[in-house]
């Protein structure tokens, strides 16, 4: 079965998927919605979609639709998620799932009442280097992990684009545009214990400076930033694990961009890049690296996921209740910074 799809929000990340899902013969798009007349009409003559709509719930009286991509700002994902769990759509909502627990919390609620599949972006989980410390843990290599450590940092990369710098947009800056991805994935591959407990802070030291002395810095745009460029965070979850964060998108540090990706188990260890767990074998210690991985791109599979999912062929790998839990981390670290106390995780 082809699965027919709309997009909502036509920018660029909905044109980053529209490369992958083009390619893929089980998806017909069908439908495009943009607030913005002329980035619709383009996106759509770009892909050869037949209708486009400037106002979404025209596009949904107008089309039949199996799913929808929701690839607006995170002002408005919760919106059209909502509208099309309860007409019976799936949703692939982009990442961060929401601006907040408030909003997570009616978009999870939403799809337990739904017979529609909810499963927001988070890419990273499928590249092969997850997939692998992934089954890794399951098979028992790390057995009990009781510390993470995700790090993601950018020397000059501030998205200048559309609403990432603005609070009302956004919901925040770096840590919940690029955080988010790390916190899911650490979660995650720590097995999706509870967050019970946060404590952190956030700055907006670099990205904000309008001297016009940095590289890549729009200084109009600059005057508006209201939001992090850098956070920090420690979290203590419900089985006794903690897991430290860092993130940035405007940081004084060697590389263009840095993650860092580091579990420790009392059966061994694993990184993500380099590749590798860290165990013992007959009385010596023992690193595990896979050779020739491959290099698919993770947005395609995580579409690919989504339609297999629609199909009844997997399992949804990114459920709400854990992207919820992600949100209640970012909400207690902003919680966190603000009063400078340690946030108990609702
Ligand atoms: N998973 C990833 O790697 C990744 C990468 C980039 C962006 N994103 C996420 O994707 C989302 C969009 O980011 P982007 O870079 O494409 O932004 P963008 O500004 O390029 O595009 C967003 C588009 O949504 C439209 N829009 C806004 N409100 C709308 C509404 N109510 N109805 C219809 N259209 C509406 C805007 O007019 C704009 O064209 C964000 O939530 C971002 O966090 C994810």
């Amino acid at each position: 079965m082809t699965v027919k799809l709309g997009f909502i929000g036509t920018g660029g990340i909905a044109n980053h998927h529209m490369k992958n899902i083009s390619e893929n013969k089980g998806f017909k798009v069908v439908a495009a919605c943009d607030l913005m007349a002329d980035r619709v009409k383009t996106f759509a003559e770009k892909w050869g979609i037949p209708h486009h709509y400037s106002d979404m719930d025209k596009m949904f009286a107008g089309e039949r639709l199996d799913a929808i991509m929701v690839c607006t700002p995170n002002y408005a994902h919760k919106e059209p998620t909502i509208k099309a769990l309860k007409a019976g759509i799936h949703v692939y909502c982009e990442k961060p799932m929401a601006m907040n627990v408030a909003e997570a919390e009616e978009m999870t609620a939403a799809a337990k009442k739904s017979k529609a599949i909810l499963t927001i972006g988070h890419h990273m989980r499928f590249k092969p280097a997850s997939q692998f410390v992934h089954k890794a843990r399951l098979a028992g290599d790390l057995g009990e992990i009781y510390f993470g450590r995700v790090c993601y940092h950018r020397r000059g990369g501030v998205p200048w684009w559309g609403a990432f710098h603005i609070k009302d947009k956004s919901g925040g800056g770096a840590l919940i545009d690029i955080g988010v991805h790390i916190i899911d994935l650490g979660l995650w591959l720590m097995g999706s214990p509870n967050p019970v407990q946060v404590f952190g802070a956030t700055y907006a030291k670099l990205a904000k400076r309008t001297d016009g002395q940095r590289p890549n810095q729009d200084p109009k745009r600059a005057a508006e930033f209201d939001v992090d460029d850098f956070a920090t965070a420690y979290v203590k979850m419900d089985n006794g694990a903690t897991m430290a964060i860092e993130c940035s998108w405007a940081a004084n540090v060697g590389p263009k961009e840095k993650q860092a990706m580091e579990f420790y188990g009392d059966q061994g260890g694993a990184t993500l890049d380099p590749l590798a767990v860290y165990t013992h074998r007959h009385g010596q210690y023992v690193d595990i690296a896979p050779q020739h991985l491959p290099n698919p791109q993770p947005h395609g599979e995580a579409t690919e996921h989504f339609r297999r999912v629609i199909l009844g062929e997997a399992e949804n790998l990114v459920r709400p209740e854990q992207t919820l839990n992600v949100q209640k981390i970012l909400d207690g670290i902003y919680q966190s910074s603000m009063t400078g106390e340690p946030i108990v995780c609702g």
